[in-house]
């Protein structure tokens, strides 16, 4: 990860970054920001005719590199920076990373009445899009290793940069897991690199359940769809519980390390990218993780199903009947309607168990996420209007995009089966909603207190976008980190 650091006196100034603000009009020229640093004599006014002659407008996220051979900057990097929020600050960072990539260090001039939010967003922004996934030697690496920051009051930003860097931090973690590829990733291989991230973090505990313990406890979601790998399931338990909480939530994520869809198999494109689908369980542990670093005054027990969904002579099968944790049973008519059987498993026993005052669950649950809202927004359910609300502006704050999506009641009847107190996998209706109504029958008296996202679309992105950086994006991390901060 980049080294971040804020200083009031720069030592390096080889390659230099000025922040450029959008102008009054759309097609108006950049406006220069006065930084609270000083530049080098010169360099400010060579910046603005640079900005009018290339015809820089200071839109967030457009960048020019500049070269000045034998003076000093050696290097100018233009950043637009939009009006200058958070978001606007977010998307320079990340532009910055890339255009900046070649450089050794960089030197951000930060505007003289630049805020902490703006700061975070750079900060953010530097360090999500200088994110690569490698497994072996990099034939590339990156050159570019550290950035200043160079502000008039370092002290004024201290924290800025530490809640930017611990989120930044877990969703690079989120991104390692989900990018891992299944060959390494199994259900116990993902319980201990929680183990691992969970070790040198005072306040967190552990328990994770092997599956004689699932079977004696009666988690027969999990079971039935774990059943089918010769590598078994566990279910992962991590609480954080500081002595002020007042305030105890559970975070539920679905952790299938493989979906081959199980005996109603895939066809071979959609299989291709299913070692994400454990992108939620790896979301809820970082942002847990991240809680903990962060000291968040709220107590968190997060629960990750985690089962590969395998075909074999032990696979459950269509129409088999799931007794789940707490007694409900499902007909599975539909071996690929895998994550709602686990999630529910683990759902009834946070209800049953756990008595929290909120239950969150996120899962890469259907491809229909995507049919309804497109490639990078997930669908937001609850019967909670401020926990909505809340959540969803949470998501917006942090950069990632959710919208919500309706619970009706004229779908309920579909989840009817003639064997089993619920249908898995109804054939008829929008199948997003369905799968949400259908983990809505596990939140017994917690039905009003339950929010879920589907987070199958963003949870994986094709190409570089802004702060996203190709494959796993950790989607949820930095809204939930957001989100839980608002609690206590
Ligand atoms: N893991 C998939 C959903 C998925 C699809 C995630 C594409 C990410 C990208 C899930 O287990 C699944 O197979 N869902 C089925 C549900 C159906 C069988 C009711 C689906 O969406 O087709
Ligand atoms: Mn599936
Ligand atoms: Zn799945």
């Amino acid at each position: 990860m980049l080294a971040i650091r804020l200083i009031a006196e720069p030592d390096q100034l080889d390659a230099v970054a000025l922040p450029l603000r959008s102008g009054a009009t759309d097609t108006a020229s950049a406006q220069p920001v006065p930084t609270a640093v000083a530049l080098p004599h010169g360099v400010a006014d060579e910046a603005t005719a640079l900005a009018s002659m290339i015809g820089l407008t200071g839109r967030a996220g457009e960048a020019h590199r500049q070269l000045r051979p034998g003076s000093t900057p050696a290097r100018l990097l233009l950043v637009g920076i939009g009006e200058g929020d958070e978001a606007g600050w977010r998307s320079a960072g990340a532009a910055l990373a890339r255009a900046g990539k070649n450089e050794t260090y960089l030197t951000v001039m930060l505007p003289t009445e630049a805020t902490p939010e703006a700061v975070r967003g750079l900060v953010e922004g530097l360090l999500l899009a200088s994110y690569r996934y490698r497994l072996g030697a990099d034939p590339e690496p990156p050159a570019l290793t550290g950035v200043d920051l160079a502000v008039a009051e370092p002290e004024a930003y201290q924290q800025a940069v530490e809640v930017a860097r611990t989120t930044a931090e877990m969703t690079r973690l989120a991104r390692d897991l989900t990018n891992a590829p299944s060959s390494m990733k199994n259900p116990q291989w993902f319980a201990g690199q929680v183990a691992e991230a969970a070790a040198d973090r005072p306040g967190l505990r552990l328990r994770v359940r092997e599956p004689e313990e699932l079977a004696a406890e009666g988690f027969g979601g999990i079971l039935a769809v774990g059943g089918g790998s010769a590598s078994g399931p566990r279910l992962v338990e991590l609480s954080w519980q500081p002595a002020e909480a007042d305030t105890h939530v559970v975070l539920v994520g679905k952790g299938i390390t493989f979906d081959t869809g199980g005996i109603s198999i895939k066809p071979v494109p959609a299989m291709k990218l299913m070692r994400k689908d454990m992108a939620g369980a790896a979301a809820v542990v970082a942002a847990t993780l991240g809680a903990a670093a962060l000291r968040l005054p709220v107590r968190i027990t997060t629960l990750a199903p985690l089962a590969e969904n395998m075909v074999s002579g032990a696979a459950f099968r269509p129409g088999d009947i799931v007794r789940h944790y707490g007694g409900l049973t499902s007909e599975t008519t539909n071996s690929d309607a895998e994550g709602r059987l686990v999630l529910a498993d683990a759902m009834a026993y946070a209800v049953a168990e756990l008595k929290p005052d909120l239950l969150i669950d996120l899962a890469t649950l259907t491809g229909a996420n995507a049919v309804a809202l497109g490639m990078r927004t997930g669908a937001l359910y609850s019967d909670n209007d401020q926990l909505a609300e809340d959540m969803l502006a949470a998501v917006a704050a942090a950069g990632e995009a959710a919208w919500r999506m309706p619970l009706p009641a004229d779908y309920v009847e579909h989840l009817g089966s003639e064997l089993a107190d619920l249908h898995s996998a109804p054939t008829q209706g929008a199948g997003s909603v369905l799968a949400a109504l259908y983990l809505r029958e596990f939140t017994g008296d917690l039905r009003e207190k339950w929010l879920h996202i589907d987070m199958s679309a963003p949870s994986w992105c094709e190409r570089d976008d802004a702060e996203l950086t190709r494959g796993a994006t950790g989607w949820g991390v930095r809204g939930l980190l957001r989100w839980l901060a608002t609690l206590s």
